[in-house]
């Protein structure tokens, strides 16, 4: 069960990736030309997506991927071109409209099934995959290590997310943001440090199957993200009991 805190969060994620960023963010996803600090912040956001799929196999035939908050669908796309079965959820209505209106066509065996909603519901099935890219970054540490479990226990390869890195120049410009007045704001990254996120995975119990497996620093201007590579090394309960 997620927490009152990771509900109240989601809750104003909602409102800012369905209402108050939708323009912005539609912005930001395209080619449209945007300010120089926004082209710092789309160029560190393609070099992450380039990393996380530079995770994944080249070939993805036949592979479930979950694309856990997955905006305006870049990353599902690319997967899909790989052959990769996407279930590809956001709970931004707006953004699952805007990816499917902007969904190229998908040759090959793969195909992106979108969905409006939480990404730790249990309904969505089991996957080789998942990726949160930028997803859990605005969530409380606890909240983070506990929804990795959740996406974890349906998971058979690897956990993929992204995390904001708790560094001096980050907490200067995160105290900056609180200067801007409280409706510019977007809801508050949360930085943690790898220490502290690396012992809150070790004291999460669905996460005993997995090991860290590798992570990786994108640092381009204003954005500045670290993404983590979760690894299957045991087989899950469920498995080990010989059914799927
Ligand atoms: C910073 S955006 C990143 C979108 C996409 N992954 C990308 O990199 O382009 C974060 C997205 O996560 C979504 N999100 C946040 N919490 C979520 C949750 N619990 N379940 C599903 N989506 C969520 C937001 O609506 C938003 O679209």
């Amino acid at each position: 069960m997620a927490s009152a805190s990771y509900d109240a969060r989601r809750g104003e994620l909602t409102t800012y990736f369905d209402r108050t960023a939708v323009e912005a963010w539609s912005r930001l996803t395209s080619d449209a030309p945007v300010s120089k600090v926004r082209a710092t912040v789309r160029a560190g956001r393609d070099a992450m997506r380039a990393t996380l799929l530079s995770w994944l196999p080249a070939d993805m035939t036949g592979l479930r991927l979950l694309d856990a908050g997955c905006g305006t669908g870049a990353l599902s796309v690319e997967a899909a071109k790989r052959g990769a079965e996407v279930v590809a959820i956001d709970v931004s209505p707006t953004l699952i409209g805007l990816a499917q209106e902007r969904l190229p066509a998908i040759t090959g065996g793969g195909r992106i099934d979108f969905r409006v909603g939480d990404m730790l519901d249990p309904a969505l099935g089991r996957f080789e995959h998942v990726v949160a890219m930028d997803s859990l970054i605005h969530y409380q540490s606890a909240d983070i290590a506990r929804a990795l479990g959740r996406l974890a226990e349906r998971t058979d390869g690897s956990v993929l997310f992204t995390v904001a890195p708790r560094t001096a120049l980050l907490t200067v410009m995160h105290a900056a943001g609180k200067l801007f007045p409280r409706g510019d704001r977007s809801p508050a990254i949360v930085p943690v440090t790898e220490r502290s996120l690396k012992r809150r995975i070790a004291s999460e119990a669905a996460l005993d199957g997995f090991t860290w497996a590798k992570s990786h620093r994108v640092n381009s201007g204003f954005y500045l993200s670290n993404a983590v590579a979760l690894t299957r090394v045991s087989p899950s309960p469920r498995l080990r009991g010989g059914s799927r």
